[in-house]
């Protein structure tokens, strides 16, 4: 009896202590996060073996995400589960600590980039250290564990597999000759990696939270599109040193972020959306010395998020942030020249382009509709809506082919849909299931356009290559969630049938 009792009044007796506690004392969850997070995370969350933990970088996890990860960590990361030492109340706390502003907003200027820097020079080479093409490579994203694959184009085979940084954001850019390769993070890191030794020869941490990167066409210059601070970051390409930094307001002094930033090859200019204020900005690559690389400010009418150019860069399309109409900007006469109206919201960062009956097209995705827009660009007109089976993200073609290639990444039940349509008649020629059940997105072609290679988006995904022609699939290579796959060779030709 009495050791029962006994037992019986310990376990009254802590249940009742816990929650005395719980309800007493609220975590404090700043002092919770410098003992058990920063030694990962930096004491300002700026990140260091793990990732940036601000409310901008976390974006799409959420708060309930981010519980989740710190109760049960992450399989196969250095992220631990803190389930059995960080009660319920606890973790709720971190994860919304984690989404609460930083009391002072961090800097990351010359100082902190230039000291981030590494360079690890690779052996001179004269040629590439394996017997592909080395045009024909594919350079895939691998999302679910940070990871990247080079790919041989012709064989479908890895030539190797490197851990990337985490949560490379936007797609990698090449040299024009096709050996270097620069990536860029969500946290900042841009990575530059020679394709022909195989290996990574410089980093550099240009921002604290980053959209995505550019390079000039000459190759000298790499521009970074940063969220925080609001910066445009100008970096020298051959050794990623700190070249020039806009701090990006407009001209009466209002703060914005950097969406995204382009190269306009034919214009020798990078061009940048502006996140929060109404101006497209156009800094020169190739303007006098005397003056090196001055901005253009091009004032438009509500700031554009979304950018697609025609070939020849002569024009930009942007979508309108409430997502209804596309707004075209003359890029020489620096003015908006006409509107489409495009319900739906357009996802012009993935538009394409061909001639079709001598016509030369746009067109886009729509990631709220499940259509496709066709864009005349001789009248800035709509001209004709493809009906698909749901809101899609990209869309592919290539010079060889007569089809595009597009998915329905956004819809709630038909994301594991890839919908192929003929260039001309802009029918639907086939509707592949190439994983049921799995989301599927993103298609790439091969050099030749006799290949499209398209991913099973999940953590156990997959690089499905298909025959472009046929429709037949040719072979299967798991991946971890293959967010992105980039052709050399398209990439470097500015091939009309993937995006820049
Ligand atoms: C031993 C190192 C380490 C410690 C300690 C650590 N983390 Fe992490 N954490 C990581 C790594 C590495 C990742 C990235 C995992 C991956 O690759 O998905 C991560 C990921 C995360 C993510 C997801 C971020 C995203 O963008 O997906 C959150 C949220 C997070 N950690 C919160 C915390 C919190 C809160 C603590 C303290 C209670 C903590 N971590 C302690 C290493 C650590």
């Amino acid at each position: 009896m009495k050791p029962c009792c006994s037992f019986l009044a310990i376990v009254v007796l802590a249940a009742m202590g816990a929650s005395a506690r719980a309800q007493t004392a609220a975590p404090d969850a700043a002092a919770l996060y410098q003992d058990k997070c920063a030694s990962c995370h930096g004491a300002e969350r700026l990140g260091a073996v793990g990732p940036a933990l601000l409310p901008d970088n976390l974006g799409r996890l959420g708060q309930k995400g981010a519980e989740m990860v710190i109760r049960d960590g992450r399989a196969a990361t250095q992220m631990p589960a803190f389930g059995a030492e960080i009660d319920d109340a606890g973790v709720k706390a971190l994860a919304s600590f984690v989404y609460g502003k930083p009391a002072a907003t961090p800097r990351w200027g010359r100082d902190e980039i230039g000291a981030s820097r590494v360079l690890t020079p690779a052996p001179a080479a004269d040629r590439p250290m394996f017997a592909a093409d080395p045009l024909n490579l594919f350079v895939v994203v691998e999302g679910g564990d940070h990871h990247v694959t080079i790919l041989d184009g012709d064989k479908f085979e890895p030539i190797t597999r490197f851990a990337s940084r985490f949560a490379l954001h936007g797609g990698p850019k090449f040299t024009p000759d096709g050996r270097y390769v620069f990536f860029g993070s969500r946290d900042g890191w841009v990575t530059k990696y020679d394709l022909w030794t195989l290996q990574v020869v410089a980093e550099a941490r240009a921002g604290i939270n980053t959209r995505n990167i550019a390079l000039s066409r000459d190759a000298r210059f790499i521009a970074v599109a940063n969220y925080l601070p609001n910066s445009l970051v100008i970096l020298s390409a051959a050794d990623l040193s700190v070249l020039k930094i806009f701090d990006v307001a407009d001209r009466a002094g209002q703060s914005s972020r950097v969406s995204a930033v382009y190269q306009a090859p034919d214009r020798g200019s990078f061009i940048a959306a502006l996140k929060d204020v109404p101006e497209i900005w156009e800094i020169a690559t190739q303007g006098p010395a005397t003056e090196p690389l001055p901005l253009r400010r091009i004032a438009i009418t509500a700031p554009l998020d979304d950018f697609f150019f025609d070939p020849g860069y002569r024009h930009l399309i942007g979508a309108n942030r409430d997502g209804t109409q596309a707004v075209v900007v003359a890029l020489s006469e620096g003015r908006e020249i006409a509107t489409i109206p495009l319900p739906g919201m357009p996802h012009l960062g993935s538009g394409i382009s061909w001639v079709r009956s001598g016509q030369r097209v746009i067109a886009t995705p729509h990631l709220r509709d499940g259509k496709i827009s066709i864009i005349d660009t001789a009248t800035w007109t709509a001209i004709a809506t493809v009906p698909t089976e749901g809101p899609g993200f990209f869309m592919r073609s290539h010079e060889n082919t007569p089809y595009v290639w597009t998915d329905s990444f956004m819809s709630k039940e038909n994301k594991d849909l890839i919908q192929i349509l003929d260039k001309n008649t802009l029918a639907i020629v086939r509707t592949l299931k190439p994983a049921p059940g799995k989301t599927t997105a993103h298609v790439e072609f091969d050099r030749s356009g006799r290949h499209a290679l398209v991913s099973v988006w999940e953590n156990d995904g997959a690089l499905i290559v298909y025959d472009a022609a046929t429709f037949a699939e040719v072979k299967r290579l798991p991946m971890s969630k293959p967010v992105g796959k980039y052709n050399v060779y398209n990439k470097i030709t500015f091939s009309e049938g993937t995006s820049h």
